[in-house]
């Protein structure tokens, strides 16, 4: 069983996005769910959206991850936790105390940058009770021509957590499938850089 957390200090990072492509890439491998514990409740409003019956399923998890933690680990493989976009919030601190791995999307700015040295400090404190706890950055959105994005790799190489050698790239088709209620794993032809994209990352970084 894995437990996967997406945290993040900043909003629009992208954790909605991986958490709903990383828990369907997941569900297809084992039984999966995610547990939405960020009170904007993305994760469930995406899944409402759908009329998949297989979809991977949805559970609240806002007032109490805790529990909600505990009953869905006797059912499901894998717990994919989509956090609410600050390190300071009760929910975070709650699914990296129970989370073997912590996925903390990235975007290519200074802005989100100089926010996510704030993750280390929650990680390290989530340890004391976590040991085990991994915790690796992904550039998320990415625009391989442009300098900041170059940049980018070198600047998160000065943070003590390691960074992902998959980078998932700014894709229309990560915001369309969303719309849908789907992933970029349903889509076809149309979706397959950003699936396969979603499948390097579940391959690099989840054990199994
Ligand atoms: N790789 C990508 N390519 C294109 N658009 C993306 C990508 N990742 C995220 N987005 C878009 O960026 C916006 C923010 O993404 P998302 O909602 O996943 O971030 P978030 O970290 O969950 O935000 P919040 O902190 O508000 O919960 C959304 O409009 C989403 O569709
Ligand atoms: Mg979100």
């Amino acid at each position: 069983m894995a437990i996967i957390a997406l945290v993040g200090n900043k909003g629009g990072a992208g954790k909605t996005t991986l958490c709903v492509n990383l828990a369907s890439g997941l569900n297809k491998l084992a039984p999966t769910v995610i547990l939405d514990a960020d009170p904007q409740r993305s994760s469930l409003q995406w899944r409402q959206l759908s009329d998949d019956s297989d979809g991977v399923s949805v559970q609240d998890a806002v007032d109490d991850l805790a529990t909600t933690v505990f009953t869905a680990s006797k059912v499901y493989t894998h717990l994919v936790i989509d956090c609410p976009p600050s390190v300071h919030a009760e929910q975070t601190a709650q699914a990296l105390e129970r989370a073997d791995l912590a996925l903390i999307p990235v975007q290519p700015s200074p802005l989100d940058l100089w926010a996510t040295v704030h993750i280390e400090g929650k990680v390290d404190e989530a340890r004391r009770v976590n040991p085990d706890l991994r915790a690796i950055l992904v550039i998320n959105q990415l625009e391989p021509r442009t300098t900041l994005s170059k940049l980018m790799r070198e600047a998160l190489a000065e943070l003590s957590l390691p960074t992902a050698r998959t980078a998932i790239r700014r894709r229309m088709a990560f915001r369309s499938a969303v719309l849908e209620g789907r992933t970029v794993l349903d889509l076809g032809s149309r979706g397959k850089p950003a699936a396969d994209e979603i499948r390097a990352l579940i391959k690099e970084v989840v054990k199994r």
